[in-house]
């Protein structure tokens, strides 16, 4: 088995919208961001390639690659997840924190689970997603921006999955 840890933030810029997970989260800002700025799914693809030991997202995707423009960051999911498969890589379990004071994402929760659980094709009890403010402290407090992090274990063929 191997773990990873992926950290990403983007800022708040105008837009009615913020992409997290794969569900558009009505919001007063969207987010600033070269793809769809799905700070979620950045965080979770660091953390898979990361556990692979396969690098990180801007390496495989880079940002001043015009065909990354306003990519769909589920869709990057869904090649991170086959670049893991072709290693020889399952995932086991993947857990995600979303840092923002706004909007309020519980509602959003479980259609993000589906949504993950999908690009990765395992099922959504191997997929959590949480969220939490910084009780309006710095940045994220001040609505700047949201933070996220994830982890994810992933096994090879001598481990259940
Ligand atoms: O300290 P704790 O995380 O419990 O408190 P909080 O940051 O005020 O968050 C309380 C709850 O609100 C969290 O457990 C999340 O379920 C939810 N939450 C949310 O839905 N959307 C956010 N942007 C932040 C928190
Ligand atoms: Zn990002």
């Amino acid at each position: 088995m191997r773990m990873g840890h992926g950290y990403d933030v983007h800022a708040f810029t105008e837009g009615e919208h913020v992409m997290l997970c794969g569900v558009a989260v009505p919001c007063k800002y969207g987010l600033l961001a070269h793809s769809d700025g799905d700070v979620a799914l950045h965080a979770l693809c660091d953390a898979l390639l990361g556990a692979a030991g396969l690098g990180d997202i801007g390496h495989h995707f880079p940002d001043t690659d015009p065909a990354f423009r306003g990519a769909d960051s589920g869709a990057l999911l869904r090649s991170v997840a086959e670049n893991l498969s072709a290693n020889g890589w399952g995932v086991i379990n993947v857990d995600l924190t979303i840092i923002a004071q706004i909007p309020k994402i519980s509602p959003y929760i479980e259609e993000m689970r589906k949504r993950v659980a999908a690009a990765l094709a395992v099922p959504s009890g191997q997929v959590n997603v949480k969220a939490t403010t910084t009780e309006r402290l710095g940045f994220i407090g001040r609505e700047e921006g949201i933070a996220a992090h994830a982890v994810a274990l992933i096994g090879n063929e001598a481990f259940p999955r």
